[in-house]
């Protein structure tokens, strides 16, 4: 089922690009790594900063996926990427303990409907930090290339998103791509990251 997107949450996500763009945590990636030196920022925390824009789930998610930081099934297909960042607050304070929720379709643009491929969930460490070890997600009709991702800080709301990848041809064909939620990431490199910015009262 194609997933149909809103059109609001590309303007939500442009407004948090203009507040976010050029704040700390994009030098803190690009001094990670080398490779990400042109990479487009990701929204970050400090002042004025908003949190990380939601999108819709779409159609394929499933609850209570394993525990894991390896998606990676023996034997498995596709490019081997590491998924890592932080949970944070808008005053740039980590959440530690906060779920983070992955999922996406497989290196065919397949999603495992019936079972746990390519599913799984972190709690973040006191610094709040996560890790993923998985693949890049393989293109379906409609779509760009992305994540699915669910954030929910101890207590608090879930924030459902999807991350999407620099420079994909498809990025400008699909309506829900959105810059500011771009990995820091470089075609073709085994490393992306991403810092999610959550309310929490
Ligand atoms: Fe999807």
């Amino acid at each position: 089922m194609p997933e149909i997107p809103p059109s609001r949450s590309r303007r939500s996500a442009l407004r948090v690009l203009v507040r976010c763009a050029a704040l700390p945590t994009l030098a803190a990636a690009v001094q990670r790594w080398p490779h990400a030196q042109t990479l487009a920022p990701t929204p970050a925390c400090g002042a004025d900063a908003a949190p990380t824009a939601a999108q819709m789930e779409g159609p394929y998610f499933r609850p209570r996926s394993p525990q894991r930081d390896s998606l990676v099934d023996p034997g498995a297909s596709g490019s081997r990427v590491t998924l890592t960042g932080r949970v944070l607050t808008t005053q740039c304070a980590p959440v530690a303990r906060a779920l983070v929720d992955l999922w996406h379709a497989d290196a065919g643009g397949r999603y495992d409907v019936d079972g746990e491929r390519w599913r799984g969930h972190v709690y973040t460490d006191a610094q709040g930090r996560y890790r993923f070890a998985t693949i890049v997600p393989g293109l379906y009709p409609g779509r760009t290339r992305h994540f699915h991702v669910k954030v929910q800080p101890p207590g608090g709301r879930v924030l459902t998103t999807q991350l999407y990848f620099p420079g994909e041809p498809g990025n400008l064909r699909d309506k829900l791509y959105a810059p500011a939620l771009e990995v820091a990431w470089q075609r073709g490199a085994d490393r992306a990251a991403f810092d999610f910015v959550v309310a929490v009262s």
